[in-house]
């Protein structure tokens, strides 16, 4: 097992990566308050059905108390409605300040179940345990938490940090090979924004990345989550180099928008397009060679991704793409800042995207 800490000072936590070390959720729930004994799961039926009873006889064989609430599967979950029936749940088992709540599920139970910590009582702890590759290599560690609403995704929400992350590879095998491989969009986002040797081992295993080699899942989960410990505690609540972690996702969201965040575009197939674009997007403006774009396209598409926008979108509005883009978190004074890219390996920060520019990208390209 390997442990990675997020240093953050009194907010530091460790994240725990191996293959069947569910157990060790018992020596971490002691860890945070040996005298508690009583915990409090939140998960959804897809996980439920796969993992809860194995979760819930661990913790009932060790003399915990376990109450549960299973909330419908999807994207959907992460509502104001979901949110006040978990306030309503934990405040009905009387959870206090000091106990832990549990994530078991992907990013929507991560995120949802982080806000309810976040805000029960004014902050209760809360332990994630990630099922998806997203949530384990992104999602899970950080303390972005939130929920959605009529205006959007992700507009209700708070930086607040998990007290541990138990990360098991075991989870990956039940995934589809569609979300597994939405998750690894995010794997190869690490290497392209900040570590080409990376890239470059990707780029050569895409074999291991195919058939869910255990120690390559291991290692490269361990490499994304460390990469993003390192980020998050230099800029806790994004005020500079966090954005880097949203390289691709400008675009990604303006697709996700177009197509309502509905199945038809998973999140992690909209930011290997939008990774694409940046990329294209990089040189389009003379700061990346056009043999290094091939290259990434090459990597994308190796691994599974349809890189073809109008398989997911047949009919591309241009000024609908840009209406989202606007919409970005990263627009301040409606200027939209990108995360572009000089080398693989090499991202920045540009904080004034010609939205003309844009526009003429958009019409050569589609
Ligand atoms: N907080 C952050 O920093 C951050 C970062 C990236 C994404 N997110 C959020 O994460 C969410 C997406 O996360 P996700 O892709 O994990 O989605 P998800 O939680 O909806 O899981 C995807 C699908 O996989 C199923 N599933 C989960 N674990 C499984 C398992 N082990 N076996 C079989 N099926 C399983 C789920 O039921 C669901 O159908 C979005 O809401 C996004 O906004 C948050």
């Amino acid at each position: 097992m390997l442990t990675q800490n997020v240093a953050l000072g009194s907010r530091s936590y460790d994240v725990l990566i191996g293959h069947n070390i569910l157990d060790q959720l018992v020596g971490v729930l002691k860890n945070l308050n040996a005298e508690q004994r009583s915990v409090t799961i939140i998960t959804e039926d897809t996980v439920a059905n796969l993992y809860l009873e194995k979760i819930k006889s661990l913790l009932e064989s060790t003399d915990y108390q376990v109450n549960i609430l299973i909330l419908p599967a999807g994207e959907s979950t992460k509502s104001l409605e979901n949110y006040e029936r978990c306030m309503h749940f934990c405040l009905q088992h009387n959870v206090e300040r000091n106990h832990a709540l549990i994530a078991l599920g992907g990013g929507v139970i991560g995120d949802l179940t982080g806000f309810v910590a976040a805000t029960l009582r004014r902050g209760c702890r809360f332990i994630q345990v990630p099922t998806t590759l997203l949530a384990q290599v992104d999602s899970s560690v950080g303390g972005k938490t939130a929920i959605n609403c009529q205006y959007g995704k992700n507009l209700i929400g708070a930086f607040y940090q998990p007290s541990a992350v138990l990360i098991d590879v075991n989870f990956l095998g039940t995934l589809s090979k569609r979300v597994y491989r939405s998750g690894y969009a995010e794997v190869i986002k690490y290497g392209l924004l900040g570590d080409k040797e990376f890239f470059n081992y990707l780029a050569q295993n895409n074999d291991l990345f195919l058939n869910q080699d255990i120690e390559f899942l291991i290692k490269i989960i361990a490499h994304c989550v460390e990469m993003k410990a390192n980020i998050v505690s230099r800029d806790e609540t994004e005020k500079g180099e966090r954005a880097l972690l949203n390289l691709g996702h400008t675009f990604a969201h303006a697709y996700e928008a177009e197509t309502g965040y509905s199945d038809t575009l998973h999140h992690g197939e909209a930011v290997a397009l939008g990774m694409l674009n940046a990329a294209q997007f990089s040189s389009f403006q003379g700061h990346l060679n056009t043999n290094i774009v091939d290259n990434i396209e090459n990597v994308l598409f190796a691994a599974g991704f349809n890189l073809n926008i109008i398989y997911y979108i047949s009919d591309l509005n241009i000024d609908n793409i840009l209406k989202h883009m606007m919409q970005d978190k990263k627009v301040s004074n409606y200027r939209l800042s990108l995360i572009l890219l000089k080398d693989i390996g090499h991202s920045f920060i540009q904080p004034d995207s010609c939205i003309k520019e844009l526009r003429e990208f958009f019409t050569l390209n589609n």
